[in-house]
């Protein structure tokens, strides 16, 4: 069986007066579940902070995003090294926000993930369609364009130590989740599609579900049979939410 993993995704948020409080009560949180991974994607600046408070713990440290370059002329990077420098475990590629406003291309994407493989983090690869791709029958069409980026690169087998998340953007940030069936509906697809380059891989293969996930939609979600866990952005900011979500995936199955 596949193990299930909770990543709580702060984006811009945070200070360093209210970090210690919420990491606290997470940490003290997650100390008691069994059966499901759980992590913290925090901002460049508080890794070290936050890499301090988890260290030993079972909440596992993670990025929002990495330089597709190893080092050097890269004015405002953050190199794969120097997350796993400060014990991150995990670092988000192409999250549809990266994507969307910051102009990140499938190749850099892609570039991105090899980057982070290399250095021995666990890439976490978003992928997701607009609405507007959704409303045009489009949503399998940019989700495999999405991911053939990084199997054409790096392989399938470079998807055995990575994780797949599935984030449609018009379920971000905007209470509108997808319902149980499409997250499933997308899911499958994207595992038969890694199954056709490697069915060992694909059976696998983590994906988790991203957009709009609360401690009363989260158990309905993960009973389906593709979804191994959920990617959180605002709900991860509130200690309680946060732990309700992992509860509900501890439950699954
Ligand atoms: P919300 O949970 O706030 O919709 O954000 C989802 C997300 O983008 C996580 O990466």
């Amino acid at each position: 069986m596949r193990g299930r993993l909770v990543a709580g995704n702060w984006k811009m948020h945070g200070s360093r007066a209210t970090n210690p409080a919420l990491l606290d009560a997470v940490l003290a949180g997650v100390a008691g579940l069994a059966g499901v991974e759980c992590a913290v994607c925090v901002p460049f600046p508080y890794l070290s902070e936050a890499s301090a408070r988890l260290a030993g713990s079972k909440l596992a440290l993670g990025a929002q995003t990495l330089s597709e370059f190893r080092s050097g002329a890269y004015t405002g990077e953050v190199s794969a090294a120097m997350l796993a420098d400060f014990g991150c475990r995990f670092v988000l590629v192409g999250h549809s926000e990266r994507r969307g406003l910051f102009g990140e291309t499938d190749a850099q994407v892609a570039a991105k993930f090899a980057a982070a493989a290399k250095a021995g983090l666990t890439p976490v690869l978003c992928v997701g369609e607009t609405l507007a791709e959704r409303e045009g029958a489009r949503t399998e069409q940019v989700v495999a364009r999405q991911l053939d980026a990084v199997l054409d690169l790096s392989g399938a087998a470079a998807l055995a130590g990575a994780v797949l998340a599935y984030e449609p953007v018009w379920a971000i940030g905007t209470g509108r989740t997808a319902s149980p069936q499409q997250a499933q509906d997308v899911h499958a697809f994207l595992r038969a599609r890694v199954a056709e380059r490697d069915a060992g891989v694909a059976a696998k293969l983590r994906i988790l579900y991203g957009g709009s996930v609360k401690p009363g939609n989260a158990a309905e979600i993960f009973a389906m049979k593709d979804v191994d866990g959920g990617l959180i952005g605002g709900a991860s900011l509130v200690s309680e939410d946060f732990l309700a979500i992992c509860k509900a995936a501890v439950s699954k199955g």
